[in-house]
């Protein structure tokens, strides 16, 4: 290594005018490149004798530091023009879209029986999630202290008074509060949160969806609460659904019944998701209580009606065959986008 190819060097670069960035990377190549001048210098370096080695060891590195600051004034200097440079990002292009996200199961499956019942005549109605003793129970036919009351496990807000507030364990309160507000006749669904102080597992939640159903006229009677289901099942379920209603108890409704679906998975050949019968069980209803009607100030000489009652978790866990409760709660985005298609249907 000698001295005057560093003074060449230098004597060039200072002489050095580029046009372009392209002829700017040109010279970065020429003297900075793996190939370079000043690359080729630092190797042979390693031959320099060891006396020598501090002295060329500065020269060198203010060689180096003077070319890169060199090259570096002459590319901003060149402008935009150059092939080599310029923006690397296409500013042009449109941005990232957010991610779309997409509907809950349990709203796609209110959105869709809501749907059904307004197609029907229905209105829709919301109540408060913390109720009063009254609305959940007393005006529904549940007497004080009666066992009825042990078939929902309740929340309490407050207690040690008549009508303690407590977080609303069925939907069926906001039946109350449809009929204390509205003009007869009522056709009305309403869904809603409801809460039961009940341990998480696979088959239960401490918190959950309704949707109650509350239709009050002259002369309802039993074989329109049936027919009301049975269209509804097959909006729901398709037009080939069968329904059958089994005898059952609701301190709000006398007579009282459970109603199941055909099941459309196996068509009531019997199959894992119905357990063999060939029903799957969606809801509960019957005729409203002649009490129920007379706490709320309807004359039930004079009216009559039905009311019906599901459970939002179940008919989407039917609809999807999802088979654990939690997943509806946890948020799991793995879980959620599986329904991104049903959203857009
Ligand atoms: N409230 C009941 C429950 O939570 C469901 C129900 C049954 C509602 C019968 C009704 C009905 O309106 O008539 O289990």
């Amino acid at each position: 290594m000698r001295r005057e190819d560093i003074e060449a060097i230098l004597a060039e670069i200072g002489e050095l005018k580029c046009k372009s960035q392209k002829e700017v990377e040109e010279a970065r190549v020429r003297f900075l490149g793996k190939k370079g001048e000043v690359t080729r210098l630092f190797e042979e370096f390693r031959t320099v004798a060891p006396e020598l080695k501090r002295e060329f060891g500065k020269t060198l590195n203010e060689l180096k530091q003077t070319v890169t600051a060199k090259i570096e004034e002459l590319r901003a200097a060149a402008g935009e023009g150059g092939a080599a440079e310029g923006p690397k990002e296409d500013l042009s292009m449109p941005g990232e879209p957010f991610e779309l996200g997409s509907r809950h199961p349990v709203s796609i499956v209110r959105e869709e029986i809501v749907g059904i019942f307004r197609k029907f005549g229905y209105d829709v109605a919301e109540g408060p999630e913390i109720e009063d003793d009254y609305h959940v129970f007393e005006a529904l036919n549940f007497p004080p202290n009666h066992p009825a009351r042990d078939m929902q496990d309740t929340f309490f807000v407050s207690t040690g008074h008549l009508n303690p507030l407590l977080l609303r364990t069925h939907t069926s309160s906001v039946q109350v509060r449809a009929m204390e507000k509205m003009d007869l006749p009522i056709r009305v669904v309403c869904p809603g949160r409801v809460f039961r102080n009940e341990a998480i597992s696979a088959r239960a939640h401490c918190i959950f969806h309704q949707i109650e159903g509350l239709y009050i006229d002259e002369n309802v009677t039993f074989a329109d609460l049936k027919q009301a289901i049975l269209l509804f099942a097959r909006e729901m379920f398709g037009p080939d659904t069968e329904i059958r209603m089994r005898p059952s108890f609701f301190p709000f409704t006398e007579p009282s019944a459970e109603v199941d679906v055909s099941c459309n998975i196996c068509h009531g050949k019997g199959c894992n998701i119905c357990k063999g019968t060939g029903w799957l069980e969606i809801m509960g209803c019957g005729m409203v209580d002649p009490n129920v009607l007379k706490a709320s100030g309807i004359d039930p000489e004079k009216y009559s009606g039905f009311a019906f009652g599901m459970g939002l978790e179940r008919i989407a866990m039917l609809k999807w065959r999802v088979n654990d409760l939690r997943h509806y709660f946890e948020n799991d985005l793995r879980f959620l986008r599986e329904f991104q298609t049903a959203t857009e249907v």
